[in-house]
């Protein structure tokens, strides 16, 4: 592929679509993902990989990854030495879920997902509506046919993949390089309120998946397609509209270079009520420095959930190797950036038990923090989730289920539950009856002392209304199992 200019306002040059023809078929999908942040290890210990250095402060750090190079050993071996959280490059976009309309293709998009959930990441989801990448039946429709082709695609989509995807981008650089408003498109022109039908079809769909807007050149606070997006979220979150994250892509380069407000983009963001999570990172150049700056502005916000990097190798990048914008050379070999990242992650606070407050700029309105819905994946019958004693006035209770297993391994989610008060930190523990070790958690600090597992909430999940719940995930070593689970709060 050949290197393309990324984006100053107006200047964006559109890819082709995909043209490989996808074979039609269904993989059976392990694992399950209903969560975020991966979370391991001791937050005083210099972690070794980028994965583990940023769950350290209870984030993930992840990266785009093309199914065609999973037979590419040094590749994977990178990718799953690293990363803890996965988005498909191209495999999961609109062209090669839906090829045909009505006829859905997951092949590899699950290839990518099994890939994942098997080396135990979780996996964002990209993207649902956009308007590139869309398959030619879907570009020769308009207006309500169009509208109803989109509803459409997220159910199929959402519906296969339904309780297994941490974040779903639903809608994908809808607006305008320039002037603040909304990009001219064939969504855009079934009218202005597809964002939020989109948005509202995601939840109802997957009511466990966090729904994204994601976009690219909203990273600089001064420029007017930040406002303008930043206008939709607060008018989403006032409104009602079912809206949990953002992403900012943070393609970088001299167009569209870096700048110090970047942290108040993202505070800004957060103090909306919703999660920020960078999302297809990379610097032309490779500016060790601009790499150390983004990761500490994404650290400087609690609700900056997480980084994943646009590639893993710069061979692997959109942009072409010769523009050196990832955190591996072509060889494989570590960059003088992939230091700067790693040492910055390594040298973040801990993770406090009661969420500060994010910074809130004054452009901000006054808005309550966190307002992430409470949600919990429907259970299957098969399995038996573990009692735990109703929640005192003020206090909280814990039930463990088994999400998904497999020979050796498993997944679970622990759901906490505030009883007729609200709750401001929580702490959960557990008794493995057999053996078990946890691989991978997210959503919560773990501290492990033998068999014994006490989790803390995650910066950003400590504050659960009453009646309401929040939930915690991981996947374990051994054969799954369900001990009860005690919850505490202060
Ligand atoms: O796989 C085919 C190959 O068989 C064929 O020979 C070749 C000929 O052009 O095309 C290959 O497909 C290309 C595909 O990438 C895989 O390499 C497509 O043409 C090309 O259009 C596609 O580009 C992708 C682009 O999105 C499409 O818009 C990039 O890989 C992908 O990195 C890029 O990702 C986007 C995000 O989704 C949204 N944000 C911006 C970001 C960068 O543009």
């Amino acid at each position: 592929m050949g290197v393309r200019a990324n984006s100053r306002p107006g200047t964006r040059q559109p890819f082709t679509g995909m043209r490989r023809a996808l074979a039609v078929g269904a993989l059976s999908v392990l694992g399950a993902v209903t969560a975020f942040a991966a979370v391991s290890g001791p937050a005083d210990a210099a972690a070794s990989t980028l994965g583990a250095a940023a769950a350290q402060s209870g984030r993930y750090f992840g990266t785009a990854i093309s199914a065609s190079k999973l037979g590419d050993s040094q590749y994977t071996t990178i990718a799953n030495r690293e990363f803890n959280m996965i988005t498909a490059e191209n495999e999961m976009k609109i062209d090669a879920t839906e090829p045909n309309r009505g006829q859905f293709n997951f092949t590899n998009g699950d290839r990518i997902y099994n890939w994942a959930v098997q080396n135990g990441k979780q996996v964002r989801g990209h993207t649902l509506a956009w308007h590139q990448q869309q398959p030619g039946w879907m570009q020769s429709l308009s207006g309500s046919s169009l509208r109803q082709a989109m509803i459409d695609h997220i159910n199929g989509v959402m519906s296969h993949y339904k309780g297994k995807i941490a974040y779903w981008d639903v809608v994908n650089e809808a607006f305008d390089d320039s002037n603040g408003g909304r990009r001219d498109s064939n969504l855009q022109r079934t009218g202005n309120d597809w964002i939020e039908v989109a948005f509202r079809t995601a939840r109802a769909a997957d009511p466990a998946a966090k729904l994204c807007y994601n976009d690219y050149n909203i990273d600089n606070w001064s420029w007017a397609k930040t406002q303008g997006v930043y206008n939709m979220v607060r008018d989403f979150k006032s409104r009602g509209v079912p809206i949990d994250c953002v992403g900012l892509q943070s393609h970088f380069n001299s167009q569209s270079a870096y700048n110090s407000n970047y942290r108040t983009t993202i505070s800004s963001f957060a103090a909306l009520g919703v999660d920020v999570a960078i999302t297809e990172l990379d610097i032309q150049g490779g500016s060790a420095q601009t790499y150390a700056n983004v990761t500490n502005d994404c650290l400087a916000v609690p609700r900056c959930v997480g980084i994943t990097v646009w590639g893993v190798r710069d061979s692997d990048s959109w942009l072409g190797a010769n523009t050196s914008p990832l955190l591996f050379d072509s060889s494989g070999n570590k960059k003088a950036a992939y230091t700067s990242v790693l040492n910055a992650l390594n040298a973040a606070p801990p993770v406090s038990p009661s969420p500060s407050p994010s910074v809130s700029p004054s452009q901000s309105p006054s808005q309550s923090p966190s307002q992430s819905p409470s949600q919990s994946p429907s259970q299957s019958p098969s399995q038996s989730p573990s009692q735990s004693p109703s929640a005192e006035p003020g206090g909280c209770s814990a039930t463990m289920r088994t999400v998904n297993s497999w020979p050796g391994g498993f997944q679970s989610e622990v759901t906490v539950t505030a009883g007729s008060a609200p709750v401001n930190g929580w702490t959960v523990n557990w008794t493995w009856p057999g053996g078990q070790s946890i691989s991978s958690l997210w959503n919560g600090q773990q501290t492990v002392s033998g068999s014994n597992v006490t989790v803390r909430n995650a910066p950003y999940n400590g504050s659960i209304s009453a009646g309401g719940s929040t939930t915690l995930g991981f996947t374990g070593n051994g054969s799954a199992a369900t001990p009860s689970v005690t919850c505490t709060s202060p």
